[in-house]
């Protein structure tokens, strides 16, 4: 488009241009004349030649094509055809006879070339102009100056020019009638002298001396008059024969110069014609005005006028010459100006260029610009979609990930209940007769958790209706205090039991309000179940009744004094994905709840404290303004509270009681600490192992921690998901810790993927068992961890091969032992070195020491300095000379009494008969 109006404009520009250099006037369009001269070799006709050539000057715009016949008619008629053929505009013919030429310059005539026709004539009137003398005239004129000056009498020559041109027939004609009138003037000799000089010569000088004498001779021209003075002159050198011509030519041997030599007594003034037959020519082609028939003055030129003549011609000359000077000059000017025009017309075009470049170049520009914005735009524009689509995109992952969290941890929650069922249903199939007791438990603990899965399914289904938006609310008008005490109930014996005050306050009386009954028991359940879930044992949980002010919503607070939340938990308590620290139970109790809320057109809302409690708040409209009419029951449905309650209910503890005083008394070679939070999970695992170990038990990861460093078990089975400390950090925290670092660490957890099986794996964990779990596997590992340990221990006595045990130790135990044993080779010396001092300077509780060295080694400290002092003893008592007194004191007896009963005790001889017997048999008999 820019492109196209720039191109148009640049034409336009161009073209004005063009205009302003090359501008031409129709009328001054460039003109061909072809001149046909008869002949150009006399000054006569240089002159005209030169006079059309100076008139020229001022016509530009005609171009002048010269042809000579050099008085030869054939090649005239060929010179006129040849200009006719170049396409001449117009012919200026001076024919050299009339008869011969005239039919060529007729039909040039009738050809539509306009035809001048100059000092000569043709014989017709097929012509456009002629310009010339009157030759007739200028006869009579000679023939009267004549006869002045001879008086009226005397012989005379007359030389004719060419007999068949025009001005000789009719000068002839002119003198013979000026004559007419002087019978005495005689013509005694007339001939045709052709206007050549050498003609008259030789015509003039064959008859001269015949000739009588003559008085005068009249030619036709000067130059013939000077022909045939110039032959009186040598055959009659005292004779005054007088002379007289025409043309009257400036110049030296021209007509006046002559006159003025006295050589010529008079000449007669022959115009050219030339400058007139061009400007005549410039009029016919301009189709201006002009005559036909232009007829030039003459004069007589002799000694009286000859002078002024001469300053006259001179002076015309010398203007002449002045004009062709000036016009050089204006030519060259011309030439200069030509060239600057060029120059300019070049600058002013490249001006118009860089104009129209620039313009070009700034629109161009500008539509660069314009469209540079336009794309910027929409480059934005499809910046913003992309970002919008990123960020849905990652909401949308987001919401994914945050979905495939959820289900992962629903799943998990189905495997403890799981692991539970299966394991008690194992235990009624490995017994071929099961006793009752056992039967009922299984039966008991398998009915709980069926109990519990169908709690979570249910959950899970009502999440559905929700998120489907089939959840209704069916509100009914009911007692709002009845139906709270009727909740509540089902945690009293549960309240008891773990001696927590568990009371409700507030409103007194009924509180009629309209509520969905399905639902908000579920709600309240669900936050009683999280206040028994977090508040330790004689701890307080209180439900308070109340109405706001001005009456609009009835307010429920269920407030408990327990663990509480930390702030980031409680900001995410009611995401239905979240599962937080505090919530390492289901994680969807209370987003349901608040969904349910959020139907009745109320909320729920939560404070707070970590270690303080939490309070949750109810907010139900009073009255049914707000509810809609398919929001109200169609008719009154009798509620029945979950008949579960009770049995879910029961099974939320949080006991802080040592379960350690349910263990069997009966001391076993390893104890195991179980940690996990779900007492049922504790209870069943400890039941499994209690025959064959001490066991210990802790629900949560900070007591976990306290009770491994204190009594340092032989083996730890921790479960991944724990309220507080995870299980993770449990384990990383006991493999960092050199007190713990050699215990074997069993993980428990719902997780089964390979990259959670990797976590575990790295924080050191031995083992990492996924729930549900056959218990006899768990055994099994138990078992062989246990037995590793021993490998490991023979490895560190013995220096075994390490690959020999399954269990490499880690860095920590590796640097313990080293520790321990260089601690005791350079103080095996010292007596009074003993579990304290050794502890002292490792800097661990004697316990820890202790149990560290017998995990490690499978030896007492005791034990183990024994037998280090016993065996450098031996190594003394066979390599050196010392006496047994010398070296019970340098292998740290007090005493070589002591030192000899504990050597015979464990080497079963005394120190000397050791020596003597190991002597005798290195001594040669
Ligand atoms: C030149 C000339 C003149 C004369 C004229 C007549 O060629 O001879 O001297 O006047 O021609 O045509």
């Amino acid at each position: 488009m820019l492109n196209a109006t720039l191109t148009r404009t640049f034409a336009l520009l161009l073209w004005s241009l063009s205009l302003l250099s090359c501008h031409q006037d129709p009328e001054d369009r460039q003109y061909t004349i072809g001149f046909s001269q008869c002949t150009g070799g006399d000054a006569w006709r240089r002159q005209m030649l030169s006079a059309m050539k100076g008139e020229l000057l001022f016509h530009p715009e005609i171009d002048l094509q010269y042809r000579d016949a050099r008085g030869d008619n054939a090649k005239q008629i060929s010179d006129i055809r040849d200009l006719v053929k170049n396409g001449i505009d117009l012919l200026i013919v001076s024919p050299n006879e009339a008869s011969p030429i005239t039919p060529v310059v007729e039909e040039v005539f009738k050809m539509g070339i306009p035809v001048i026709v100059v000092d000569r004539k043709i014989s017709s009137s097929f012509y456009t102009a002629y310009i010339g003398a009157d030759n007739y005239e200028i006869g009579k004129l000679a023939g009267s100056y004549v006869s002045e000056l001879l008086g009226g009498k005397g012989k005379l020559i007359e030389i004719w020019g060419l007999r068949g041109s025009t001005p000789a027939v009719e000068r002839h004609k002119g003198f013979m009638s000026a004559l007419s009138g002087f019978p005495d003037i005689d013509i005694v000799h007339e001939f045709d002298g052709a206007w050549e000089i050498d003609t008259v010569k030789h015509g003039l000088g064959a008859t001269i001396t015949q000739a009588p004498a003559v008085d005068l001779v009249f030619a036709h021209n000067d130059v013939m008059a000077y022909g045939a003075y110039e032959v009186f002159k040598e055959s009659r050198p005292d004779n005054d024969t007088k002379f007289i011509g025409i043309d009257g030519l400036p110049g030296p041997a021209a007509g006046i110069q002559l006159v003025d030599d006295k050589i010529l007594s008079a000449t007669f003034l022959y115009p050219t014609g030339g400058e007139e037959a061009i400007r005549t020519a410039g009029r016919i082609l301009k189709k201006e005005h002009f005559d036909k028939d232009n007829m030039l003055l003459s004069t007589v030129i002799d000694p009286k006028n000859v002078r002024v003549m001469k300053l006259q011609t001179d002076k015309i000359s010398s203007q002449q010459a002045d004009i062709l000077r000036q016009q050089e000059k204006i030519n060259e000017q011309v030439n200069a100006y030509t060239k600057q025009s060029v120059l300019i017309y070049i600058l002013l075009a490249s001006l118009v260029a860089t104009i129209i470049g620039g313009a070009a170049a700034i629109l161009a520009w500008r539509e660069k610009n314009e469209i540079n914005r336009q794309l910027e735009a929409k480059r934005n524009l499809i910046l913003e979609q992309k970002n919008e689509i990123a960020e849905m995109a990652e909401k949308a992952e987001l919401a994914t990930q945050e979905k495939l969290k959820f289900f992962t941890n629903i799943s998990h929650e189905f495997k403890t209940p799981l692991t539970l069922i299966l394991g008690s249903i194992d235990e009624i199939i490995s017994k071929n007769t099961p006793d009752r007791i056992t039967s009922t438990d299984n039966l008991r603990l398998i009915r709980k958790n069926a109990v519990r899965l169908l709690r979570l399914v249910n959950q899970l289904m009502d999440f559905r209706k929700i998120e489907d938006r089939k959840m209704l609310l069916r509100a009914s008008e009911l007692d709002l205090v009845a139906f709270i005490e009727d909740v509540m109930a089902a945690f009293q014996k549960t309240a008891s039991r773990r001696n927590i005050r568990y009371t409700l306050l507030g409103h007194a009386d009924r509180l009629p309000v309209w509520f969905d009954p399905d639902k908000l028991d579920k709600v309240i359940f669900n936050l009683l179940s999280n206040a028994f879930k977090f508040t330790h044992d004689n701890g307080k949980i209180t439900l308070t009744i109340s109405v706001d002010e001005p009456a609009r919503n009835a307010i429920i607070f269920v407030e408990d004094n327990g663990v509480g939340m930390s702030r980031e938990d409680a900001d995410h308590a009611f995401d239905r994905f979240h599962t937080g620290e505090h919530s390492a139970g289901t994680g969807i109790g209370l987003s349901l709840s608040k969904e349910f809320m959020e139907l009745h057109h109320g909320s729920l809302l939560l404070t707070s404290e970590p270690g303080k409690g939490t309070r949750f708040c109810i907010v139900l409209p009073l009255g049914k303004a707000h509810l809609s009419d398919n929001e109200i029951a169609t008719r009154d449905r009798a509620f029945v509270h979950d008949v579960d309650h009770e049995a879910i209910a029961e099974d939320i503890h949080l006991s802080t009681a040592d379960n350690d005083s349910e263990n069997d008394l009966t001391i076993k070679e390893h104890t195991v600490l179980i940690i996990d939070d779900n007492q049922e999970m504790r209870f069943f695992i400890r039941k499994k192992l209690q025959p064959h170990y001490n066991i210990q038990e802790a629900q949560d990861g900070v007591s976990a921690l306290e009770k491994a460093f204190s009594t340092v078990p032989d083996l730890v089975i921790c479960d991944v998901m724990l309220p507080g400390k995870s299980g993770i950090d449990v384990t990383t925290t006991l493999k960092n810790d050199l007190r713990t670092s050699h215990i074997p660490v069993i993980m428990l957890t719902a997780r089964g993927s390979i990259e959670h099986k990797i976590e575990g794996v790295k924080t050191g964990a031995d083992e990492y068992l996924t729930k549900p779990f056959v218990f006899e596997y768990l055994s099994e590992r138990i078992k062989a961890l246990l037995r590793n340990r021993k490998l490991l221990r023979e490895h560190y006595i013995h220096g075994l091969n390490v690959s020999t045990v399954t269990t490499a130790p880690g860095n920590l135990d590796r640097k313990f032992i080293n520790d321990f044993t260089a601690l005791i080779e350079k103080n095996v010396a010292n007596a009074d070195l003993g579990a304290n001092e050794i502890a002292h300077e490792l800097g661990m509780s004697r316990v820890q020491v202790y149990r560290k060295v017998k995990a490690l080694l499978g030896f007492s400290i005791n034990d183990y300095l024994v037998n280090v002092r016993l065996q450098k003893a031996k190594y003394l008592l066979l390599n050196t000379d010392k006496s047994v007194a010398e070296i019970a004191q340098e292998v740290g007896f007090s005493s070589p009494a002591y030192f000899s009963t504990i050597f015979k005790n464990k080497v079963k001889q005394p120190p000397t008969e050791f020596r003597s017997n190991k002597m005798s048999l290195h001594t040669p008999n």
